[in-house]
């Protein structure tokens, strides 16, 4: 574990929090994506673009000495949404999900997906799901490790690439 992630905080999107931090730390993030030729929105997005995500459901980051170095936004089934899955009642998802490289592979994202799952649950979601670019394997298979199982595919108009929408049941633990 690199040391720092022991001192790295995780908590609820303030109004204070700099848009334009953020929006920076999704294009560092994401760049190796695009490298890969996924241009993935959060390659490129511009702030009013970040802040609209961010504000289309639950935003949590991760601060690091102030510096925020983490992000992922939980959204609520929304009926009107291009993908079947997603437009089902019970399901949530997430997605701007980023952690800056220098501290990524140390466990970070994971913890930031367990706070996003606790959440869904406590909003009585019965599944948590996610789209990603059907090429990015290695990410398909992280997800598949955390339990995700494929469910559809999906085509936005803002990327350049077919998604696979992965899902995962939820079960609240025992008390
Ligand atoms: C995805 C992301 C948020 C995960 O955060 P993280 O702090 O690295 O997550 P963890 O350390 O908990 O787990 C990382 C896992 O992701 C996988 N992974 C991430 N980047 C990888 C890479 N470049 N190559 C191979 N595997 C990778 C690994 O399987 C790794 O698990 P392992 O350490 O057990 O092998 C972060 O890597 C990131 O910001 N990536 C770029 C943006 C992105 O891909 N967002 C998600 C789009 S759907």
């Amino acid at each position: 574990m690199n040391a720092n992630t022991e001192r790295i905080r995780i908590r609820g999107l303030q109004p204070e929090d700099s848009v334009t931090a953020i929006t920076e730390l999704l294009h560092v993030a994401y760049a190796p994506l695009a490298a890969m030729g996924f241009k993935y929105l959060a390659t490129h997005q511009d702030e009013a673009t970040t802040q609209r995500r961010l504000q289309s459901g639950i935003s949590i980051v991760a601060e690091l000495d102030g510096v925020i170095v983490g992000t992922v936004t939980l959204r609520a089934p929304k009926a009107e949404s291009r993908c079947a899955w997603y437009s089902q009642s019970g399901v949530w998802s997430f997605g701007q999900f980023a952690v800056r490289p220098d501290l990524a592979r140390n466990g970070l994202g994971t913890r930031l997906m367990s706070v996003i799952e606790e959440s869904a649950l406590q909003h009585g979601a019965t599944e948590l799901a996610l789209d990603t670019a059907e090429g990015a394997t290695h990410l398909i298979r992280w997800y598949e490790r955390l339990g995700f199982r494929l469910i559809q595919h999906v085509s936005w108009d803002e990327t350049n690439y077919r998604s696979v929408v992965m899902s995962k049941r939820l079960t609240a633990p025992n008390p």
